[in-house]
């Protein structure tokens, strides 16, 4: 029988409750904003939400029911190369299916730690004009930031240097499907 993948955490940092609440308070809070400024497309479509693949897809998917309006959404993918030689650089991996020209966007993030990822796709998707763009992040590192790009929404603000999984967040891909976030137990970090 497979074993229970919650038995490999040591700690929880944010209860699928927890995670829950806070969800439904900032999808209320992107709600208000849209409906009171915040929106700047002059065709007045729907923001759109886009989601950063793969990390975000949880958070995404429970954030735009909890947008009690009308809001389209689209996904992207980045990659890091993550080979040490150039810190904080980002490649595109999959690009959006629409053009965003005009549009309200909302770039939808697991986490943000170092800031390089959000900072590449902040300045890629604003050289197509799009009429607004702000970030909502579910976590934010801020004490790990190395670059100098602001966070609209944040689910919870992280002052530790923990390595989290869950909730979209993984180790070698594994533990997106845990529904809270927690830190693993050492034995099963190769
Ligand atoms: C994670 C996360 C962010 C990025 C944040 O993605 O989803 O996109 O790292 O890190 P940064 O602020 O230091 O750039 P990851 O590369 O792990 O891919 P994933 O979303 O597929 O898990």
């Amino acid at each position: 029988m497979a074993d229970n993948i919650a038995e490999r955490i040591s700690r929880i940092l944010f209860s699928a409750e927890q995670i829950g609440t806070r969800v439904h308070e900032v999808g209320e809070q992107i709600r208000f904003d849209y409906a009171n400024g915040a929106a700047k497309d002059p065709k007045r479509r729907p923001p759109l939400l886009v989601c950063v693949l793969h990390g975000a897809l949880v958070f995404m998917a429970d954030l735009a029911r909890e947008i009690p309006t009308e809001v389209e959404y689209d996904f992207i993918s980045v990659s890091s190369y993550g080979n040490g030689t150039s810190p904080g650089a980002v490649r595109l991996v999959k690009d959006l299916d629409r053009p965003i020209e005009g549009r309200d966007v909302l770039i939808v993030e697991d986490i943000v730690d170092t800031g390089y990822t959000i900072d590449y796709l902040r300045r890629g998707l604003a050289a197509r004009r799009p009429a607004s763009i702000r970030i909502c992040s579910l976590i934010d590192k801020v004490p790990r930031r190395e670059t100098d790009v602001q966070v609209d929404y944040v689910g919870f603000p992280l002052e530790e240097n923990a390595f989290i999984v869950g909730y979209g967040m993984d180790y070698q891909e594994l533990y997106r499907n845990l529904p809270f976030i927690g830190v693993l137990k050492p034995e099963y970090i190769k």
